[in-house]
């Protein structure tokens, strides 16, 4: 079974002071948010999908998908936690708690407010995370990389050729996820919070699928205006 868990339990600070997380901003016709989910509702690929998003806005939530997406497929929401790796346990226990797992079963995670995701890039997730065991999506990185250990003078600039930049879906087969992860000290927990970072750093391999520079997360005003842009010249593709 292929489940796909759509992060949205942040609280979009970044944004500004806006009272609404970035996910429940409209974009074009319906929320940020709806639009991610859809991806994942018309794949076939994906048997279920988990959206996990902060406590108060469960209601709002299940009203959302109500609204915009048709009967189908099932859309279940639940708490994310209070770290972006909180969201990520809470989805692996709701998924052991309520389903008959096996090593075959697949979590494919996603930024909720990465509404441009296509669907080859969700097929090829959900084969590597079967190959591979985990895969994370990339694209190469265009500008050249800096690194600074004080923030002030730099400390290395690695060869471009070999820097990607980390997108999402991060897909995992989801049983040896969870043994990764509860294999990780409370310490190592505060520190690792990005998964594939945590599946590498244990000498485990992480596949490469290919990203798409239009796959952007919303982050900061600015993007919500890009996605807009994106959004008119998608439609006008069509
Ligand atoms: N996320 C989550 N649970 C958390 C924190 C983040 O599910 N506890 C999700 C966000 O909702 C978002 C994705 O992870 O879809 C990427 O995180 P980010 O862009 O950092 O979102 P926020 O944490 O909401 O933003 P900020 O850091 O500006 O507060």
């Amino acid at each position: 079974m292929v489940f796909a868990a759509v992060f949205a339990g942040g609280i979009g600070s970044r944004m500004g002071n806006s009272e609404t997380p970035k996910q429940y901003l409209e974009l074009g016709t319906k929320p940020v948010i709806i639009h991610t989910i859809e991806k994942f509702f018309i794949n076939d690929k994906i048997d279920e999908i988990l959206v996990l998003c902060p406590k108060a806005w469960i209601a709002h939530t299940q009203d959302l998908v109500k609204k915009h997406l048709p009967e189908g497929k099932k859309v279940t929401v639940i708490a994310g936690g209070a770290s972006r790796n909180g969201t990520l346990e809470n989805a692996i226990e709701y998924i052991e708690k309520n389903y008959e797992t096996d090593e075959n079963t697949v979590i494919v995670t996603h930024d909720a407010v990465r509404p441009f995701l296509t669907h080859r890039i969700i097929e090829e997730n959900v084969a590597a995370a079967l190959e591979y065991g985990a895969c994370d999506t990339v694209i190469p990185a265009t500008d050249t990389i800096v690194e600074s250990a004080d923030g002030k003078i730099i400390s290395s600039i690695p060869d471009r050729s070999k820097m990607y930049q980390g997108q999402t879906p991060q897909s995992f087969r989801l049983k040896e996820l969870a043994r990764v992860l509860s294999s990780l000290t409370d310490d190592e927990k505060a520190i690792l919070t990005d998964a594939c970072k945590i599946f590498s750093i244990k000498n485990k391999a992480v596949y490469m699928v290919e990203g798409e520079v239009f796959n952007i997360k919303i982050t900061y005003p600015y993007d919500l205006k890009v996605a807009h842009t994106l959004l008119k010249g998608k439609e006008s593709d069509d």
